[in-house]
């Protein structure tokens, strides 16, 4: 892993009192905007993101100069989404950007604007993220006042008028199309695809979304070009990426790092886990992620690797479990998350997670039968591929992966009648 001589994206770390205009100007802010504007075709845009190889730093990893290529080109307006939602347990990254960078994400945007030609553009923000809304209706109210924003943007042809949405607190909303259903005022159930967001997104415009962290990649980017970008991670993972470290570690917390970095690496950057503690499993990505065992800490973050491990980088959310953990409680509290989260459109998600629930918690509590992980795999297999939407199969990777890592932790909780560690997480809590 190459060392950063300084952070790109957790730049206030470096540079204290970026959060306002003044401060973030100070340090070269909007740079790239002026760049851009002054330097570039829209296309030459989406041109060098796609030679820089950035991909979205939401979930699925998907080439982000690509995915604006695609939005329909018949002449309607465009327009540009980002989802802050953040609502992937293990997952912290976009509100320190938020709430400490903001002008970043605001220049990003503008970028993302200029590039795709949209008019106009649309944050979703997290319902709980307070502290992050009320950061960001100060930067847009400052970048508005200095020209950044509104008709002819810095004297230019380009006019960019910006708005900010707080969601209502449901996980499902960060789903893109259920985020667009949200953002227009209905309830937060996804949407059919096709049509793609590109095709038709929010208020059935050719819409790109983009995560947070994605688009604050933007202004260093266009100021130092695709090659220094693609200076760190691997060939099909270039770049850096904010880890968000929690769990079993002595320092938890959000890490810029290559995507190249290993998950070890990332460990000990986190200080470690606690002293007489050794590494149990980690969850590389987010509870939606298969974990990984400790035997596999040398595995490095970039997709590729991820997935040929076993697992996936998805938000950067990597959770680290010490061998405390009772694995079995801690796949029937994360199954319970994507129970109640479920929206309760389909029958696989709604239906699966509340069973799955219902067996775990059964086997948690020492009244499991040596059948009920053949019934939890073959339930899992049910939802696997058959939900409407990605929850579905976000709710089965931790656990499908943890008893194929850790069966006899689950065979021991049967036929000891209770937890081998003393770990019941379910005895006085029922919810
Ligand atoms: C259940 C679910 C929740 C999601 N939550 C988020 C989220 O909170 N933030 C986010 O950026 N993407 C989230 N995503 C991924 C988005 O649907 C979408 O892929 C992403 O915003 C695209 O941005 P990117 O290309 O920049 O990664 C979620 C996906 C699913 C299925
Ligand atoms: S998979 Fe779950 S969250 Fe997605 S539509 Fe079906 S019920 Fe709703």
């Amino acid at each position: 892993m190459k060392t950063l001589d300084r952070h790109y994206l957790l730049r206030h770390r470096d540079v204290p009192g970026i959060d306002t205009l003044q401060g973030y100007e100070a340090d070269g802010g909007y740079s790239g905007l002026k760049k851009a504007l002054a330097e570039f075709e829209p296309d030459a845009i989406v041109d060098l993101v796609k030679a820089s190889g950035l991909r979205g730093r939401g979930g699925a990893g998907f080439p982000t100069g690509l995915k604006w290529s695609f939005l329909a080109k018949d002449g309607r307006p465009r327009a540009l989404v980002v989802n802050a939602d953040e609502g992937e347990p293990g997952t912290f990254k976009d509100r320190e950007l938020i709430e400490h960078n903001p002008h970043q994400l605001i220049e990003g945007m503008l970028i993302a604007s200029y590039a795709t030609r949209s008019p106009e553009s649309f944050i979703y923000i997290r319902g709980e993220f307070l502290h992050g809304h009320e950061v960001l209706q100060r930067a847009i109210a400052e970048a508005t006042e200095r020209g950044y924003l509104g008709d002819r943007v810095l004297g230019t042809d380009f006019s960019h008028h910006m708005y900010l949405y707080r969601g209502a607190g449901a996980y499902i909303c960060g789903e893109e199309s259920a985020l667009l259903e949200s953002l227009e005022g209905r309830r937060g159930n996804p949407r059919l695809k096709p049509p793609f967001p590109a095709v038709a997104g929010v208020y059935g415009l050719p819409t790109v979304v983009n995560n947070v962290e994605t688009i604050a990649n933007l202004p260093p980017l266009i100021l130092n070009g695709a090659e220094w970008h693609r200076q760190w991670g691997t060939e099909k993972s270039p770049g850096l990426k904010v880890m968000s470290v929690s769990g079993h570690v002595t320092r938890p917390g959000n890490y810029e790092v290559p995507l190249d970095a290993t998950l070890r690496e990332l460990v000990e950057m986190a200080g470690g886990v606690r002293t007489g503690h050794q590494v149990k499993a980690v969850i590389p990505g987010g509870s939606s992620m298969p974990l990984l065992p400790a035997g596999q800490l040398d595995t490095p973050i970039d997709y590729e690797s991820l997935v040929q491990a076993g697992s996936m980088l998805g938000s950067g959310g990597c959770i680290v479990m010490d061998d405390s953990t009772c694995i079995v409680a801690a796949v029937a509290r994360v199954v319970r998350f994507y129970r109640d989260e479920s929206c309760g459109k389909c029958t696989p998600c709604r239906e699966g997670t509340y069973w799955m629930t219902d067996v775990l918690d059964r086997l948690e509590g020492g009244q499991g039968e040596l059948g009920d992980l053949d019934t939890l795999l073959d339930v899992a297999d049910n939802i696997n591929g058959k939900a409407f939407c990605p929850l579905g199969d976000a709710s089965v990777g931790f656990m499908v992966s943890a008893i194929r890592n850790f069966r006899d932790e689950f065979v021991e909780h049967i036929t000891g009648r209770t937890c081998p560690l003393g770990a019941r997480l379910y005895d006085t809590v029922n919810y």
